[in-house]
């Protein structure tokens, strides 16, 4: 058993820890305050490869491992975690291609997305279906030779920034996961229109959006999968998905540890520099002893993906228990900082704000306890 990284995955955290702490750390205040979708560094990011990382070379991608996904993501989550979610959603939106697309639907969009720069978006969010996937109610109907999508989709990372969405619709929604297909198509395909962007607490720099689909005619050549899998095709990218928001957990967590540590050196309090207190010295052996697990359970996980295995469990064990991680780092982090933490003079209020979401988004933690229940009792 092997617990160091390889000299190349060591090169490729070294860059990518540049290139966080160079081009993300020094801006993310800025783009939280603004709310404004950072596409220039995403598109400084995709000319280093390290957007939609999950393309193999065969379509023109860097075809990175699902374990040195992580390493990249944690290292972009140091940095900022609304600007890596926009990173990274790019391949939560391309995996059901990878998954269930034919060599020539593989051919035709993952080339879109390596040739140059473009963003793709994952639409499987309801208005009333989040937790419950096989609840969702968009509708699909055959015209001929075409389908047509009618509904709503909601919480869309990048919607209307992105330039392809992958979709899921249902058939028959009285059939439930049998009715469910799965498709890629343009964002300016006719129909498709965007709401508000969302004002969120946190994560601020990712883009959140309603996406509309009226009337939107869309080739059999771009169902992904046979009709009635798209429950499972959907489930699959979750699975492959949640080992990196794991590593979202873990940046956000470490960053909360280093910054709690540099602080408690520093600030005096009775004569002393608060890390000289047991209380505070407490709260940041646990913070490292967390971020620790949180990132064992995230390689694990992702390693498992990469051996073919089916991870469902590992990677909700990994998802939940490190973004569980980086809400009690951040907050503790807010604590070890006192009244300066509570502004927005220092970075950790942010990091706390931005922990929230990672406990709700692709499955809520309720969920994924859910999951490791019944992969327990099944
Ligand atoms: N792989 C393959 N097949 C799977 C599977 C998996 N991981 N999980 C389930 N299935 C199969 C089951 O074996 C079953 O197959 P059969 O019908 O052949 O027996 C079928 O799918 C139905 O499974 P369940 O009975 O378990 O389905 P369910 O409806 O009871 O519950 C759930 C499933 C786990 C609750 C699921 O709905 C779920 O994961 N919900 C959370 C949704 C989520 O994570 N959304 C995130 C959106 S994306 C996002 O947030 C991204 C972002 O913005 C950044």
């Amino acid at each position: 058993m092997e617990f160091g990284l390889s000299d190349e995955q060591r090169l490729l955290q070294e860059s990518v820890r540049r290139f966080a702490q160079e081009e993300i750390a020094p801006v993310a205040a800025e783009y939280d305050a603004s709310g404004e979708f950072p596409r220039e560094i995403i598109a400084k990011a995709w000319e280093l490869g390290l957007v939609s990382t999950q393309v193999s070379p065969e379509y023109g991608g860097v075809g990175l491992s699902s374990l040195d996904g992580c390493i990249v993501t944690e290292e972009l989550a140091w940095g900022c975690a609304g600007i890596c979610t926009s990173i990274m959603a790019n391949d939560l939106g391309l995996l059901p291609i990878a998954i269930a697309g034919t060599e020539a639907q593989k051919q035709a969009w993952l080339t879109l997305l390596t040739e140059r720069f473009s963003l793709i978006a994952f639409c499987l969010s309801e208005p009333q279906a989040g937790s419950d996937v096989a609840g969702l109610q968009l509708k699909v109907s055959k015209e001929g030779e075409d389908y047509v999508l009618d509904g709503t989709k909601c919480w869309i990372t990048n919607g209307g920034e992105a330039d392809f969405y992958t979709v899921f619709a249902t058939l028959d929604p009285s059939q439930r996961h049998a009715g469910i297909c799965a498709f890629v198509l343009h964002a300016d395909t006719p129909g498709i229109s965007h709401g508000k962007k969302e004002d969120k607490m946190g994560q601020r720099a990712s883009e959140t959006r309603v996406v509309i689909f009226d009337g939107v005619r869309v080739p059999a050549a771009q169902r992904l999968g046979a009709e009635g899998e798209g429950f499972k095709v959907a489930m699959q990218t979750l699975d492959r998905a949640r080992p990196p928001i794991a590593a979202v957990g873990t940046g956000i967590a470490r960053r909360a540890l280093e910054e709690s540590v540099a602080y408690a050196q520093e600030r005096k309090a009775f004569g002393s520099p608060i890390g000289s207190f047991q209380a505070v010295q407490f709260m940041l052996a646990d913070m490292a002893k967390d971020v620790e697990a949180a990132r064992l359970l995230t390689h694990q996980s992702a390693w498992m993906v990469d051996q073919g295995l089916r991870a469902s469990k590992h990677s909700s064990f990994a998802k939940c228990f490190a973004t569980d991680v980086a809400m009690r780092a951040s907050t503790d982090a807010v604590q070890v900082f006192g009244g300066n933490g509570y502004t927005k003079e220092y970075p950790v209020e942010k990091l706390m704000r931005d922990a929230k979401l990672m406990q709700i988004y692709e499955g809520t933690n309720q969920i994924q306890r859910l999951v490791i229940a019944r992969e327990l009792l099944r």
